[in-house]
């Protein structure tokens, strides 16, 4: 969906990050910036059994950014690294229903940012496989 507007889901998060902070335990994270506006992310991921058990956040970003980094936290708990990674900055668009058409590309911060965090994480564990291309 995209509007002129945030949706209430994004003010909601905006206002109500969900796992904002770092993450003392994590085993990976990622930093993020936004080349054009210079926003940035920090994200902790707690990985077990190949399955992301949680996520968490810090952000220095518009409400956008903020929203859809929150709302990454949600999603990712609980998913395989694969379906995680899978995941596309839409997705995270659609989970804090859509974002204005300006502002659809602050999303692309938490898709980055697990990506990141997961091949940094595979590359901890095997850091002669070959990467899958994926950025
Ligand atoms: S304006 Fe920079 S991520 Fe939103």
């Amino acid at each position: 969906m995209v509007s002129e507007y945030y949706s209430p889901q994004v003010i909601d998060h905006f206002e109500h990050p969900r796992n904002a902070g770092a993450m003392e335990d994590a085993d990976a994270q990622a930093y993020v910036t936004n080349p054009v506006c210079g926003d940035s992310l920090r994200l902790f991921l707690r990985i077990e059994d190949d399955h992301i058990t949680r996520a968490s956040f810090l952000s220095s970003g518009c409400p956008a950014s903020i929203a859809t980094s929150s709302a990454a936290t949600e999603l990712l708990a609980g998913k395989p690294l694969a379906e995680a990674e899978a995941l596309t900055r839409e997705a995270y668009a659609d989970a804090v229903g859509g974002l204005p058409k300006s502002k659809i590309h602050c999303s692309v911060l938490a898709a980055s940012a697990v990506r990141q965090a997961v091949a940094e994480w595979r590359n901890r564990l095997d850091p002669l496989a070959p990467s899958d291309g994926v950025a």
